[in-house]
């Protein structure tokens, strides 16, 4: 999968896109009805969305990331790999309405505004500040959402998510979570 991106994209792999087993994984979760349409919050150059849509093509998946150049390597992965089912956006996620969607997955988006080295590149703006920022946001935007929306954290601290979120599997220790909303 790795192989359908430039190098300076693959040597970023192992540390920010999310590995084929963990995609399989959070798929079969994120994906309890057909037709779900499913959000990658901060979705990098979309290795997320375009294994999860190759293993559930009757569901939708998303991707949202605010830096161009990175859509720019999804577009060009997706167009490659011939998946209908998959679309990328480049914003912010604070303008999206999540309500478009039914589920989400999120890898610990904003972990960059917190390091000062291992960083994607260096060309949006990071501070802690906007850390928690972000963190509230997102925070604000799950808590608007509908009961039974399922949510998949990977490598995401449990204090990010509302407490109406249920936990519904752990695995690998933690670093993969599966939540149901039940409120
Ligand atoms: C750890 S990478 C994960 C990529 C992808 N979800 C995956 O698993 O392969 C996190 C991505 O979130 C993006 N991101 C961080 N903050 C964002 C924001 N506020 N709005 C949109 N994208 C954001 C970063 O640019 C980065 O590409």
């Amino acid at each position: 999968m790795n192989s359908v991106y430039p190098k300076k994209i693959q040597l970023l792999a192992s540390q920010h896109w999310t590995p084929l087993h963990i995609t399989e994984m959070a798929a079969e979760f994120l994906t309890p009805e057909k037709n779900a349409k499913i959000l990658d919050i901060g979705s990098g150059v979309g290795k997320f969305c375009l294994g999860a849509a190759y293993l559930k093509p009757e569901a939708y998946f998303f991707g949202v990331e605010q830096r161009s150049e990175l859509v720019s390597h999804a577009d060009l992965a997706r167009k490659l790999l011939g998946l209908k089912n998959v679309r990328f956006l480049n914003c912010n996620l604070t303008l999206l309405d999540f309500r478009r969607y039914d589920h989400f997955y999120f890898f610990n988006s904003f972990y960059e505004n917190l390091i000062d080295t291992d960083k994607i590149d260096n060309k949006v703006k990071c501070t802690p500040a906007l850390y928690n920022y972000y963190n509230q946001q997102l925070y604000k935007k799950l808590e608007g959402l509908k009961p039974g929306t399922r949510l998949v954290t990977y490598h995401t601290l449990e204090d990010h998510i509302p407490p109406d979120y249920q936990l519904a599997e752990s695995h690998l220790s933690g670093l993969l979570k599966f939540w149901i909303k039940i409120l």
